[in-house]
């Protein structure tokens, strides 16, 4: 009898997924007790590798019409060491994403408190970015195709797909985030310089929306530009928008300068809310440490409050993260932030301090 119910679709598929998805469950359950507003449910979804070792298939055939019945979708992770890549990641998560028009995928990347950049010189502070990844087409747009296969004259083509409907759907998206942040910054990633065509309309159109947002100072860099921009002058950064393939890199740089990939989340969003929106880790199924207990957890909690938000909970939102901030900062850190930790302990330390916070 609370205010709002919801019903959240749980993938957590491959490798660390689980372990890193049944701590986020967790948690979040923990938030709804001591929540006043709120009560959510997950289901488990069991698609993923074993699945597609079964049934031939990653996903359902309904995938769309099943992840439409939930509110939201938490996923984990897709990819294991017997199944090329390719495979895996079309299989399951590109065949929600296109499909779904998930077409912002938005990545917060911070220091948390009590924990280091591996940057030497970078203060508290210095790295606090929202980097936007075009999520739907580019070089992932699926178009292109291999011929003359065995011949020293085999051809294979990844062609780049840029629409205008897509390009300024993204770059309206990006100046709103840039625009209700307080630097209200918008660093817009390119490489109009060599990509004569795509890139180019990409400049066009930020340079056209951008005349809607005036309160909004944006800049243009070369996205090669950028790696050196990010690691020498992080501070000089807020916003950043950028390509599927752009963002993908430039999102790991991102997370392994704040401090780990670890404690990386994202939000894959239909802005317009026809269709429910998917929260996951940037991390992979990280084989070297799966079935060990030692991944960390961070980035799946952050993905799973970015959903609470994203579903209107703010204050179970802000009570999660400051929980999270409170455990880093007492030291509680799995391997991979210098700390000894285990997965369940971060996720008993955050439970505790959800419980505490009231
Ligand atoms: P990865 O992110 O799985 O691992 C890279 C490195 O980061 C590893 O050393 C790993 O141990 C570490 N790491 C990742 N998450 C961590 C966590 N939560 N805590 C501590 N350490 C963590 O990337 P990799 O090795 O390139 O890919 C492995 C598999 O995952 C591949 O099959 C790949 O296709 C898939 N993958 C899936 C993604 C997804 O489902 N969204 C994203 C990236 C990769
Ligand atoms: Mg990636």
């Amino acid at each position: 009898n609370k205010q709002h119910k919801y019903r959240i679709a749980s993938i957590p598929a491959d490798g660390i997924g689980p372990e890193v998805v049944s701590a986020a469950i967790e948690v979040v359950q923990k938030l709804s007790e001591v929540s006043k507003t709120f009560e959510i449910e997950f289901t488990h979804i069991p698609w993923g590798t074993a699945y597609y070792k079964e049934h031939g298939r990653y996903v359902d055939e309904n995938v769309l019409d099943v992840l439409r019945s939930y509110d939201a979708t938490l996923f984990g992770s897709v990819g294991a060491p017997d199944v090329p890549d390719h495979i895996s990641l079309w299989g399951l998560l590109l065949a929600i994403r296109g499909p779904l028009q998930l077409y912002a995928n938005v990545r917060p990347v911070r220091t948390f408190p009590g924990t280091q950049s591996p940057l030497r010189n970078a203060k508290a502070g210095d790295i606090d970015w929202i980097l936007v990844r075009e999520n739907s087409e580019g070089e992932y747009s699926g178009h292109g195709g291999r011929s003359h296969r065995g011949q020293v004259w085999e051809v294979a083509t990844e062609v780049a797909i840029f629409t205008y409907v897509g390009v300024e759907r993204i770059m309206r998206f990006a100046f709103a985030q840039a625009q209700a942040r307080p630097r209200k910054l918008l660093t817009v990633v390119t490489k109009s310089n060599s990509l004569r065509n795509g890139m180019v309309l990409w400049d066009e159109v930020a340079l056209k929306v951008s005349k809607d947002y005036p309160d909004v100072k944006w800049d243009k860099m070369l996205v090669d530009a950028m790696t050196v921009r990010m690691v020498n002058n992080p501070e000089s950064l807020d916003t950043i928008v950028g390509t599927n393939l752009h963002m993908d890199i430039l999102s790991d740089l991102a997370a392994a300068l704040a401090g780990s990939i670890g404690v990386a989340p994202s939000s894959n969003l239909d802005p317009t809310r026809k269709n429910p929106s998917l929260f996951e880790p940037v991390h992979g199924s990280a084989f070297d440490i799966t079935g060990k207990g030692v991944a960390n957890p961070v980035a799946t909690f952050w993905s799973a409050a970015l959903m609470l938000e994203w579903l209107g909970e703010q204050d179970a939102k802000e009570r999660l993260m400051e929980a999270v901030e409170n455990v880093c900062q007492a030291g509680i850190l799995t391997k991979d932030l210098g700390g000894t930790a285990t997965t369940k302990d971060v996720t008993k330390a955050v439970c505790d301090e959800i419980a505490r916070l009231g």
